[in-house]
């Protein structure tokens, strides 16, 4: 029987024909030299979930053997620019003569290896043969609508292990992402070692306990350590596994606000306060100083950071920097009357402008949350538009290339329904149509200024792994079609009518994804009890 194809995300081109081939009775992965290691990497695949080993050889005609018949993985073409469209396009087509993958960049091979892995059963992406290596035949010609397709992993908040990042990544590939961003500090919790500031990790790494229940409406601390950071060692096995796989790491060192956990190392970077590392959540008002000193360290970070992940994008983070602290500060004074700044919001832009100067001499992009508009950003620096719609314009404007990141649609941090056994999340309401439903690029703007959307899993209430899988999944498999299937594409074939086949997968991966009526007994869980928090009357919800 013809299995139904329900890929996800919809290529933009895919025509099927009657039949499967069975990939047992291929020779080989015959691959050009500069496709090995992907070659490799889906032979390794093949072998876990089917148990079919498909040795690698040259792509020249005759190495495959016998009748010849492979699965060939080809460069072909000008070879586009990295970090375009046309870097990610891909054609594949899958005949009773084998399989031949071709693109003219690999990361169109990585893209076009993650929908022959979606083609194979189910059963397949287990981590021990399950499935037979069938693929139906199809002809899919394919390309991103948008250059970055993103999801953000929030480790600062609740620390989540280095097995899980990995895996994260391989989730972000299977469904075509691109980009995985780690926010990796905050006031919480410093997440990487700087081997010069030893302080960071010793003392800022972790807090003594965590609020129980909603930080609005505390229900007291657990008092239980929380914490964890990743070594060099740690982030550079997370940059190759990620080279591997053509997904970009854009680490986000967030400064000079939500710095609670610097300060609570380095005391003196501040303005004299001694808190601990925060145990709750919200926004604070100890940021950096606009010292030398502090700026000293700042750079220190972005240059560690910006060694270990060789992408072209740092993310300075700069959101929610209150400016109380500056206000009646005289260093910061100074710096205004010496730097001639209008305002307090021109601190943010000294420190926005350093880091950019810095990390731009360093061969990098910034990318920072839409708060650098309000003191002002250079131009070149890319902006994060999480508060609202009208940022994207305002950005724009200004000649920032945007991300589309809204909080309205792409926090997957908030509830999934207004089910009353939702587990405890900060507030919102994005159930997955809502996500199916959107559109990254708003009404009138030049499509060509997007850079590309990108969706959030803030972990304030995503304490541990599971949370965050239930948080992420299936939105982020449905946001992943949303950003990079033409919305023709997309109206022809709604998304959720694919998604019950697709929880298939999800479930062979082992995740444990919301399902689509609504959370099993187990996953109510969450920080504390689940009494929800009024974010529009600022009160708990009466029980
Ligand atoms: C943010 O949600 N504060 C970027």
């Amino acid at each position: 029987m013809q299995r139904r194809i329900s890929l996800i995300p919809q290529p933009q081109q895919l025509t099927a024909a009657d039949g499967e081939l069975d990939l047992s009775t291929l020779g080989a992965i015959a691959a050009d030299p500069e496709l090995r290691s992907l070659a490799w990497l889906l032979s390794d695949l093949l072998a876990r979930g089917t148990g079919l080993r498909l040795t690698v050889t040259g792509s020249a005609a005759g190495d495959a053997g016998a009748d010849n018949r492979v699965l060939r993985l080809a460069l072909e073409g000008e070879r586009p620019e990295d970090f375009t469209t046309a870097a990610e396009a891909y054609r594949l087509d899958v005949t009773h003569e084998g399989v031949d993958l071709v693109a003219a960049h690999p990361a169109g091979i990585a893209r076009g290896i993650a929908t022959l892995r979606q083609l194979l059963p189910a059963d397949a992406l287990r981590e021990a043969p399950a499935a037979a290596p069938l693929v139906p035949l199809v002809s899919v010609a394919d390309e991103p609508r948008l250059r970055w397709r993103g999801v953000m992993l929030d480790v600062a908040r609740h620390f989540q292990p280095k097995d899980f990042v990995l895996k994260m990544i391989d989730r972000a590939w299977l469904h075509r992402l691109n980009v995985v961003q780690l926010h990796l500090t905050d006031d919480q919790g410093w997440r990487f070692e700087v081997p010069t500031r030893p302080k960071l990790t010793e003392i800022g790494s972790w807090r003594a306990e965590t609020v129980v229940g909603h930080a609005r409406d505390a229900q007291g601390y657990d008092g239980t350590p929380h914490g964890g950071h990743y070594s060099v060692s740690d982030l550079r096995e997370i940059a190759s596994y990620a080279r591997e796989r053509h997904i970009m790491i854009v680490p986000e060192v967030n400064l000079p606000g939500h710095a609670r956990a610097v300060l609570a190392a380095y005391p003196e970077l501040g303005a004299g306060q001694n808190e601990p590392v925060c145990p709750t959540f919200g926004v604070f008002e100890e940021v950096l100083e606009p010292t030398q000193a502090a700026l000293d360290f700042a750079l220190e970070a972005y240059t560690a950071i910006g060694e270990v992940f060789d992408g072209p994008f740092v993310h300075i983070g700069g959101d929610e920097v209150p400016m109380t602290q500056w206000e009646s500060s005289p260093v910061a004074k100074a710096l205004m009357e010496q730097e001639g700044l209008e305002d307090v919001h021109g601190v943010q832009a000294w420190f926005t402008r350093a880091f950019c100067d810095h990390l731009t001499k360093m061969g990098k992009r910034v990318i920072g949350w839409d708060e650098i508009l309000d003191g002002g950003a250079p131009p070149e620096a890319a902006v994060a538009v999480w508060r609202a719609e009208a940022y994207v314009k305002k950005a724009l404007a200004a000649g920032h290339e945007v991300l589309v990141s809204p909080q309205t649609h792409v926090y997957f941090d908030y509830y999934e329904s207004d089910g009353e056994d939702e587990p405890l999340r900060i507030h919102g309401h994005t159930p997955v149509e809502k996500v199916a439903a959107w559109d990254p690029a708003p009404p009138g703007v030049d499509e060509s200024r997007i850079l590309g959307a990108q969706c959030q899993l803030w972990s304030e209430y995503l304490p541990t792994p599971r949370d965050v899988e239930y948080a992420a999944f299936p939105r982020m498999a449905v946001f992943a079609e949303v950003a990079w299937t033409n919305p023709e594409v997309r109206q022809a074939d709604s998304v959720l009518d694919r998604l019950e086949a697709h929880l298939d997968r999800l479930h062979a991966m082992g995740i444990g994804y919301r399902p689509l009526e609504g959370p099993r007994p187990w996953q109510r869980g969450g920080t504390g009890r689940r009494r929800r928090f009024d974010w529009e009357s600022q009160a708990p919800v009466a029980e």
